[in-house]
């Protein structure tokens, strides 16, 4: 499986808080693409939750951010969190979680997502 190599000058989303969140996120599903080769089921449901709630946290801390300073996009950026929330519950709920499937998704929503959709607000908060 691919690993994402976290860039600072790639990944940078102009806010320290964030890309030090971003970069854990990161990291964690790299780890977790390493230790699922051939972990148990509940090694990869432990691991996918810790991400997970840090992951959620972030995606909380985040919409604070733009909202205080008055991101025009918010809702429809919102959206997009709470499908990845959506999705991530709807992988937990499977009687056995198909790792391969799961990592994909993480690796592909968390690359797109920081370097498109939150990359988006980067002018916006440096002008701010
Ligand atoms: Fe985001
Ligand atoms: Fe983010």
């Amino acid at each position: 499986m691919e690993r994402v190599v976290w860039d600072e000058g790639r990944f940078s989303v102009g806010d320290a808080i964030m890309d030090s969140q971003h970069s854990s996120i990161i990291y964690m599903i790299n780890d977790l693409v390493s230790a699922t080769e051939d972990s148990a089921e509940q090694e990869v449901r432990f691991a996918l939750s810790s991400l997970n709630q840090y992951a959620v946290s972030h995606l909380l801390t985040e919409e604070e951010l733009l909202k205080d300073r008055g991101y025009p996009e918010l809702e429809s950026h919102k959206v997009l969190h709470r499908e990845y929330s959506e999705k991530i519950s709807q992988f937990m709920s499977e009687q056995i979680i198909d790792k391969g499937t799961v990592l994909t998704f993480l690796v592909n929503w968390w690359s797109q997502h920081i370097l498109v959709e939150d990359m988006a607000y980067k002018e916006f908060i440096r002008n701010k």
